[in-house]
């Protein structure tokens, strides 16, 4: 039978492990600074606020406050009144965003699975769901859109929406190419979940000056905020259908908004407008670096000719190591841990059991105060634990061990 030191052990354990050993290259994943850590954990976690303007609940009036001051904040920056912070994850706003602008068998165009999307925007996930016909934009090879072709299939399909953004995400969306080519009728959906921090903190393509629409994302992977979701659309984006992704968000998809992540919001944005820039400018630098330094041990990072990334991401073909999924777990004996990806050449059989590739993020280890020289320590590791078989997981704890307080943040409140 469990019994509640078991449960205590299990979460220790975790938090030493994943929280103080491990070198965490998770891309979609970050940690909270302190101070919103320390505030994630409030009142508010025990209570409920569902509104349109005003909230159907009593006692809701620091909450609406919070809520408030998240509007102003993500609002200024992107300058906008068109902010909508309740949808619980990346993939809710999504669904939120879909649901409000389409009708069943409308089409979309997503750039495709093995091209890097996120499953909500494709035929498994929410546009399945929501009985929307999928069809896929022509992919280069370096996961970037052909935009002539991609040009050509939106005139034949005349998709609903447009979805861009992708969970395998190393160079910016063309879209002010793809907005002169096609117009300005239909609305193009960015999903900038994974590079969210990198775009707040202007280190990254700005959607709507390039022709976005709306973006959705996640707050917690570049973005080092509290998990939760966000819609934001462009100052001129249409009322009438900013109102039915209003409406659709409440009452259509989500009741309790979980209100205690929006404190830690607010303190992340906060943080981020005093450290973010210098925080992004050392992510890309990092992941620029360790892709070359493990270019050079003759692993096969993609994209070399385009300087291998822009973004907090690396891709690794795998498959002289076994593949994904092997790679992935012997690295975790090891204390690092990254994900197994399906890259474009990819059967839908391997990209379910054993895909080519791994994924490699380096915003949390930068958060952690790693560096540049720090990259080539782990592109070392990388190459002992790949290329000559050793375990090094001793060492790996030990490296850390150097990396415990988070960096670009308010430390002294
Ligand atoms: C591009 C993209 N969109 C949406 C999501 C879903 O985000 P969440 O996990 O916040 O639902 C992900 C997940 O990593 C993603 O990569």
């Amino acid at each position: 039978m469990v019994t509640i030191e078991y449960i205590v052990d299990l979460v220790n354990k975790h938090n030493v492990w994943r929280g103080k050993e491990c070198i965490n290259l998770v891309a979609s994943e970050n940690v909270m600074s302190p101070l919103a850590k320390r505030l994630y954990v409030s009142d508010f976690m025990h209570r409920y606020n569902e509104h349109f303007e005003k909230s159907h609940y009593q006692g809701t009036k620091y909450c609406m406050e919070i809520e408030g001051f998240v509007k102003r904040i993500f609002g200024e920056r992107f300058n906008t009144d068109k902010v909508e912070p309740r949808p619980l994850s990346g993939g809710q706003a999504n669904l939120i965003v879909l649901a409000a602008l389409t009708s069943p068998g409308d089409t979309i165009i997503s750039v495709g699975l093995t091209s890097g999307a996120h499953v909500s925007h494709t035929k498994f996930g929410v546009v399945g769901v929501l009985r929307l016909e999928e069809k896929v934009a022509v992919n280069n090879e370096d996961l970037t859109i052909d935009v002539d072709a991609t040009a050509r299939l939106i005139r034949e399909k005349n998709p609903k929406v447009i979805i861009l953004g992708r969970s395998l995400v190393l160079f910016p969306e063309p879209i002010k190419e793809l907005r002169e080519e096609i117009g300005w009728d239909i609305p193009i959906l960015y999903d900038v979940a994974h590079v969210f921090g990198l775009i707040y903190a202007g280190k990254f393509q700005e959607p709507f000056e390039d022709g976005a629409d709306i973006i959705t994302t996640s707050t917690h992977k570049t973005f080092p905020g509290p998990q939760g979701g966000m819609i934001i659309a462009k100052k001129d984006f249409p009322d009438k259908l900013w109102e039915k992704i209003y409406y659709t968000t409440f009452p259509g998809l989500v009741y309790n908004h979980h209100i205690h992540r929006l404190p830690a919001l607010v303190v992340t944005a906060l943080e981020m407008n005093a450290y973010g820039e210098e925080y992004a400018t050392q992510i890309i630098k990092n992941a620029k670096k360790l892709a070359e330094e493990l270019y050079d041990r003759g692993l096969k990072v993609l994209c070399a000719d385009r300087g291998f990334t822009e973004t907090h991401q690396i891709l690794v073909d795998v498959r002289d190591y076994g593949g994904g999924a092997k790679v992935a777990e012997i690295l975790e004996d090891n204390n690092i841990i990254v994900t197994k990806v399906a890259l474009p050449w990819d059967t839908p059989k391997d990209a379910t059991e054993n895909p080519s590739g791994i994924r490699i993020g380096v915003q949390e280890m930068t958060r952690y105060g790693m560096k540049e020289e720090h990259m080539v320590t782990l592109a070392e590791f990388f190459d002992r634990i790949l290329n000559r078989r050793e375990n090094v997981r001793r060492e790996v704890t030990v490296f850390r061990k150097n990396f415990q307080k988070v960096h670009y943040c308010f430390n002294n409140i």
